[in-house]
């Protein structure tokens, strides 16, 4: 049996991703390094308590030393570990820096010691900004706009320069707003839904026009898998489903799949620096990869709700005052 190393499992995606190996490959045994740190919840993997298959160690991939002796012997490695809410981004940078460029960089250097047989490199569609019209493909530019995407941009630059200079056997995969269950109850959809449910208002930043693609989680795991298995070693493949739509578009599906006209919208003031549209071309992942996404976004919205509906006591602790705020980049984190 193999070892897959995953950075940041306790987070949303790769909690997500554990789940969807330990069910689909009998063949893998995952080993989940996580420094516990913001976006992480240990009850995100709860179920995995006790599975021979699965092992969790803290550790900051900030810190050299460690990520150098957690990697010996490492045959499979998946990158999901990154500060990645956007709002704290701008009221403090530095934690971004350090996790997503220093972090990532820390990796790339032990992953080369270590001689990895396959790195897979979890980036995202804000690295390439914020589009007008038509889409990008991976031969865009990088053009980022919050600390965030510009920390990400300069691991994703990182990555290219090691598979060029080290011949460093590393993936990029680039994706667009994910969604799903045991997402932290800050982020756009679970916030919805939270307030819905507590009877508040939808907060729409700026009018709700901003448009993102969303995807749904497991689609986004089965499209690293196939990363795993298909993938090219240097290059970048741009993940998206196809949904893309308003803010405001968004909320309208989540009210209706919450029961009607008792949940209300409210605009409230834009955050700075936020990108109008992101929109992402994943022909290159669908032929290459063989890859094509399962849920529509209404399917994706109804197990989303249904799941944030039954696991209360998953989300109450965590949806206090301050991250459940219209606002969240005034606040101080
Ligand atoms: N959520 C999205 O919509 C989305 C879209 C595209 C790409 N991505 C990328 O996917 C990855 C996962 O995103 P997510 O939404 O699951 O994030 P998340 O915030 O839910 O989880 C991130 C995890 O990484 C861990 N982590 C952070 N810094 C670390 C460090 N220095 N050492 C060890 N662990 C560390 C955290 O403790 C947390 O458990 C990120 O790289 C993000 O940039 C996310």
């Amino acid at each position: 049996m193999e070892d897959l190393i995953v950075t940041g499992g306790l987070g949303f995606i790769g909690s997500n991703f554990i789940h969807h190996i330990i069910d689909s490959r009998r063949d893998l045994r995952i080993i989940n390094i996580d420094s516990k740190g913001s976006g992480s919840n240990p009850a995100n993997v709860r179920e995995l308590r006790g599975n021979p298959r699965y092992r969790f160690v803290k550790g900051d991939i900030a810190d050299y030393t460690f990520t150098r002796k957690v990697l010996k012997n490492a045959h499979v490695l998946v990158n999901f570990a990154a500060q990645t809410h956007v709002d704290r981004s701008i009221a403090n940078p530095e934690p971004f820096f350090e996790s997503n460029a220093r972090g990532a960089f820390n990796l790339f250097r032990a992953a080369q010691e270590r001689k990895v047989d396959k790195m897979v490199h979890i980036s995202t569609d804000e690295v390439y900004g914020s589009i007008n019209s038509g889409s990008f493909d991976e031969e865009s530019p990088l053009n980022p706009s919050s600390p965030y995407s510009a920390t990400k941009a300069a691991a994703d630059l990182m990555a290219q320069a090691w598979n060029i200079t080290y011949k460093l056997p590393v993936i990029i995969l680039r994706c667009t707003n994910n969604f799903g269950p045991r997402q932290h109850p800050e982020k756009f959809i679970p916030k919805a839904i939270i307030r819905a449910l507590n009877g508040n208002e939808i907060p729409l930043y700026g009018g709700g026009t901003q448009v993102r693609d969303w995807i749904y989680v497991d689609d986004f795991c089965s499209a690293i898998g196939q990363a795993i298995d298909r993938g090219v070693a240097g290059q970048v493949y741009n993940i998206s489903a196809g949904n893309e739509m308003s803010n405001r578009a968004v909320a309208a599906r989540l009210v209706k799949q919450l029961g009607g006209p008792t949940v209300r919208l409210v605009d409230v003031e834009d955050r700075p620096g936020h990108d109008f549209r992101y929109s992402l071309n994943s022909e290159k992942a669908h032929q290459r990869l063989s890859w094509k996404p399962r849920y529509s976004i209404d399917d994706g919205l109804a197990m989303t709700v249904k799941w944030y509906r039954e696991n209360i006591s998953w989300w109450k602790p965590l949806a206090t005052e301050k991250v459940l705020s219209g606002t969240p980049w005034k606040e101080r984190w």
